[in-house]
């Protein structure tokens, strides 16, 4: 549309996720024009620093000159085709290379568009993995309060958030809710370990009473993103897996936010240290699913996808006449440019030692907030590599928190965007948590920017 005339009618007909639409009639959408690196350019020139990497998927910036190259050279060759019946290089060549980067055992790729929709695969996966091996009462799930893991019905029904799923409940079959080994709320002096060793008993409660009729149990790894960015101790994943393999339940890793070197190691699990297997023998840890997005297409295209084993696999692979395919399908599955924009963000990782580089950016990051950590509305600055969570409270001392009708995160965020005309960041708070995910590209300047704007909007929105 001409001279930007687009902005004045950008509600007029699209309806924006996350957001009470209402709420634009005093707080306006911000048009975005383009971006490079880890900056959003406003439509009236505005520069925006991206502090959250676009709903956490721009690992490595937007318009990547690496990503971008790969993408125009494969929109040259094929745009798309249906993945039943036919296949293609870039769906085949990624794969391989997930394959060969995920914690050992992890074979099988199977593709989707979204998050929500691999976590819907990895759930009826082992679903229907129960009812091909003969066990069709297992068939319900156990997940852990103020998880996420999507907004899909299926998906939905096991996030632990009241606000994202309450409207809906009666369109779910409950799962199993145990109470999270996050450590927020552990006692004073108590480590991260010894808290999230102790919440597990619930879980092993839960498992002893219902492994039954459980297909398998789904976590967030290391960090509840949605719940928060509330984070635990890893020992949790190895008892968890543990457990898994005693009660013969299935367990599904969501490491759609965290996967890709968000937590200072290519996936979660890769903190976790090797556990007993069946024989006792230890074993380099792994789930027996894993889902990934976000970052698998360094932010730039939508692409999921589940990782399984071969056991799960040859669950399914029989004879078309007994009727045990895993017929699942969507339209996009497995989409050329996706995945070459796949195969590109795992060159760039092959590039640099990204990890190195994000312990030093998380450092720096962890040093430029240093004011909140006595901060009289903060109650808790919390790290696990290039996502750093800074939580505020009413009162920090007995994890008050303020009332959800005072909105307080808004204004740090509409501070952060607006407070200075020539320049804004993007921060998003969840709930009263500020933080930051930002692209692994960002340097010195970028993140003392990150962490000043961070203070003087907290200083803000807590003023009063
Ligand atoms: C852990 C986790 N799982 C699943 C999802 C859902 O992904 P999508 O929004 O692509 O459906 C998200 C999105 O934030 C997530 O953080």
């Amino acid at each position: 549309m001409p001279n930007n005339d687009w902005i004045a009618h950008a509600a007029d007909h699209v309806w924006y996720p996350a957001t009470q639409m209402k709420v634009l009639e005093t707080e306006p959408l911000v048009p975005i024009a383009s971006a490079q690196g880890a900056w959003l350019h406003g439509a009236d020139g505005k520069p925006y620093l991206d502090a959250i990497g676009s709903w956490w998927t721009s690992v490595f910036g937007h318009r990547h000159p690496h990503v971008v190259a790969r993408l125009k050279a494969q929109l040259d060759r094929l745009d798309h085709v249906m993945m039943a019946g036919f296949t293609h290089e870039p769906a085949v060549a990624l794969a391989e290379k997930l394959c060969a980067i995920v914690p050992p055992g992890l074979t099988r790729v199977f593709y989707a568009e979204i998050g929500a929709a691999a976590v819907e695969i990895a759930l009826k996966m082992s679903a229907h993995y129960w009812v091909n091996t003969g066990h069709p009462k297992k068939s319900r799930f156990i997940t852990i309060e103020n998880g996420y893991h999507g907004e899909t019905l299926g998906a939905l029904a096991v996030c632990g958030q009241g606000w994202y799923r309450d409207a809906y409940a009666p369109l779910f079959r409950e799962p199993i809710f145990v109470p999270s080994p996050d450590c927020y709320n552990r006692p004073a002096g108590m480590s991260w370990e010894d808290y999230s060793r102790s919440q597990f008993r619930h879980m092993e409660a839960a498992l002893d009473a219902h492994a039954d009729e459980v297909a398998a149990v789904i976590v967030e790894p290391l960090v509840q993103g949605a719940g928060g960015l509330r984070m635990y101790h890893p020992v949790y994943l190895k008892l968890l897996r543990e457990a898994c393999t005693r009660h013969n339940v299935h367990l599904i890793l969501d490491e759609i936010a965290v996967g890709f070197g968000r937590t200072g190691r290519m996936f979660a699990s890769d903190w976790v240290a090797p556990c007993a297997a069946h024989d006792d023998s230890q074993q380099p840890f792994a789930p027996d699913f894993m889902c990934l997005s976000k970052g698998l297409t360094a932010g730039v295209l939508p692409l999921s996808c589940v990782m399984t084993t071969d056991a799960v696999y040859g669950a399914f692979y029989a004879d078309p006449a007994a009727g045990k395919g895993f017929l699942h399908s969507h339209t996009f599955t497995g989409n050329p440019l996706a995945c070459v924009a796949g195969l590109a963000a795992l060159e760039i990782f092959e590039q640099e030692d990204w990890m190195a580089r994000n312990r030093r950016t998380a450092q720096r990051m962890w040093e430029g907030v240093a004011p909140l950590r006595s901060h009289p509305h903060v109650s808790e600055v919390r790290q696990q590599g290039t996502i750093l969570a800074i939580e505020m409270a009413k009162d920090p001392k007995t994890h008050t928190p303020y009332p959800a009708s005072e909105r307080r995160s808004a204004r740090v965020y509409h501070h952060a965007m607006h407070g200075d005309p020539d320049l804004g960041v993007l921060l998003r708070p969840i709930c009263d948590v500020v933080y930051f995910m930002p692209p692994y590209i960002v340097d010195d300047a970028e993140i003392d920017l990150m962490c000043r704007t961070a203070i003087a909007a907290i200083d803000y929105a807590t003023r009063d």
